[in-house]
């Protein structure tokens, strides 16, 4: 086991899920303030949409990022994948996430379903965020 190696790697992982989670945080707040202004008929700012999208995009990246930094820490410790749950927590994510943004781009008033598709995949995301946590925390155990 070398892990020191592979320190600097997990260090850069926990910082981009912190960053992935404030920013799904900004997505709830943002994402809900879209809602309220739609529902309610009240004035919504101009930068709120283009926040949301941009804070959106940054959050995809960090979820492709961990996905790229878990595959290949874990391939160069073990030279193979699939030692655990946190292997399909981490697949589910990236599948929820991508769902996510893309229901984003068809959301319109003639397809009121990739709104509900959005707002559903993002709820789920929620619990999937909590699953690769505790999956994650459990296989850095190991090494502790
Ligand atoms: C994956 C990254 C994301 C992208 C690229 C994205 C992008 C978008 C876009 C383009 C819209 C349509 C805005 C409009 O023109 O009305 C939207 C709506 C919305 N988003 Fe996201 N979003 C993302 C993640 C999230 C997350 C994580 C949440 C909440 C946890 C969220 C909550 C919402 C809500 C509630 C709406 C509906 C607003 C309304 O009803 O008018 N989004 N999003
Ligand atoms: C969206 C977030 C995340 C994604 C997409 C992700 C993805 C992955 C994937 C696909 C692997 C390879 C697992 C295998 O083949 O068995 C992996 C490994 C790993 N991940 Fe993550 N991960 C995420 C978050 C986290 C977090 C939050 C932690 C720590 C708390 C973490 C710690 C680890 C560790 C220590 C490994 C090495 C696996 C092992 O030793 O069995 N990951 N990750």
């Amino acid at each position: 086991m070398d892990l020191p190696s592979f320190l600097w790697l997990w260090k850069i992982a926990a910082w981009s899920m912190g960053l992935a989670i404030a920013a799904y945080l900004l997505q709830t707040v943002s994402g809900g303030w879209m809602y309220y202004s739609r529902t309610s008929r009240t004035l919504r700012p101009s930068w709120l949409r283009y926040f949301h999208y941009v804070s959106g995009i940054v959050m995809v990246m960090l979820v492709i990022l961990l996905l790229i930094i878990g595959l290949v820490g874990t391939v160069g410790h073990y030279g193979s994948l699939m030692h655990s749950s946190h292997f399909g927590a981490g697949l589910l994510v990236v599948a929820l996430v991508s769902l996510s943004a893309w229901s984003s781009t068809k959301i319109s008033s003639q397809r009121p379903w990739a709104r509900s598709l959005h707002i559903g995949t993002n709820i789920i995301l929620f619990a999937g965020f909590v699953f690769v946590s505790l999956t994650g925390w459990e296989v850095v155990q190991k090494y502790l």
